[in-house]
């Protein structure tokens, strides 16, 4: 179905699912991903794909990106995409047929339909109504070999294609964007990085952000005095157990003061629950140590 795959520009979107490089006899996670991604304005992708770590992905082989054009699928002499809803209103609805239309196509077309367990490849519609995604539909994700995002616009999208085509919904957050696309990129963003090999330093991943359920603690870098501004001392120490103390209590400190609600879910050591118990005890006392 090349006529459904948007031109590209830089040669880094390959048109078909990252090649397989045969059995990966230690990893049980594949190292590639392929995206097919269905949008009404696939040059929205263009840039985000061709720089950092998303670039570097898809030279190296571990992701491919197919871009499909919706409108490219509409049957019909204009091409009309959206059409008022049923019951009258205001805005417009995205038409079902043009939508399913492009995903059956490109996926039971040439190049695996299916991922590497013969399962077929999650169909995820991207709308405010989905579910939050998160670090933990991230890794999931990040285990598939190919998934097919699709971007809905206007003010909605045929019910039929959550009913019918679509096999799970994602969300970014609480707040409404025009339309999925910068929540596709967010999603490939999100699971691509996490692919083994895409990140140079492998404990980058590991002790990210949200990964153990925490936010980050504070990072420093040189000078170590910038406006009278000091870094630390600790940090200077070359006392690596220290440091390693240190950092925790930071990244828990700063979970228990922005989102406390993440720790009701972040794994913990009892070293950890003493040391929150302390702040809890100090907050309540009204006091910052
Ligand atoms: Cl996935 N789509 C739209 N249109 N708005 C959003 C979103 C998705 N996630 C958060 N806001």
């Amino acid at each position: 179905m090349a006529e459904g795959v948007a031109e590209n520009t830089a040669g880094l979107m390959s048109k078909s699912p990252a090649s397989d490089t045969g059995r990966m006899p230690f990893a049980s996670r594949p190292a590639s991903i392929h995206f097919d991604v269905f949008t009404l304005f696939p040059e929205m992708f263009g840039g985000p794909l061709q720089a950092s770590m998303l670039k570097r992905a898809q030279e190296t082989g571990h992701l491919s990106v197919a871009l499909h054009d919706i409108r490219e699928y509409a049957t019909d002499k204009h091409h009309v995409t959206d059409e008022p809803p049923y019951g009258g209103g205001g805005g417009m609805v995205m038409k079902a047929e043009p939508v399913f239309g492009a995903v059956e196509a490109v996926l039971s077309g040439s190049g695996p339909g299916q991922d590497d367990e013969g399962m077929e490849p999650p169909v995820i519609l991207l709308t405010p109504q989905g579910r939050l995604f998160t670090q933990e539909i991230a890794r999931g994700l990040a285990g598939r070999r190919r998934i097919a995002l699709v971007c809905g616009r206007y003010e909605g999208v045929d019910e039929r294609v959550r009913q019918h085509l679509a096999t799970d919904e994602l969300s970014i957050g609480d707040y409404v964007l025009t339309g999925g696309e910068l929540a596709a990129l967010v999603v490939i963003d999100a699971v691509t990085r996490l692919l083994p090999g895409v990140l140079g330093d492998p404990t980058a991943v590991v002790e990210d952000s949200h990964v153990d359920g925490l936010l980050e603690g504070p990072h420093y870098t040189r000078p170590r005095s910038f406006r009278g501004w000091e870094v630390p001392e600790i940090l200077l120490s070359g006392d690596h157990e220290a440091v390693a103390c240190w950092r925790r209590e930071e990244a828990l400190r700063r979970t228990f003061e922005r989102r406390p609600g993440l720790l009701g879910q972040a794994r913990l050591t009892p070293r950890d629950r003493e040391f929150l118990l302390r702040l809890l005890e100090d907050a309540r006392r009204g006091r910052r140590p």
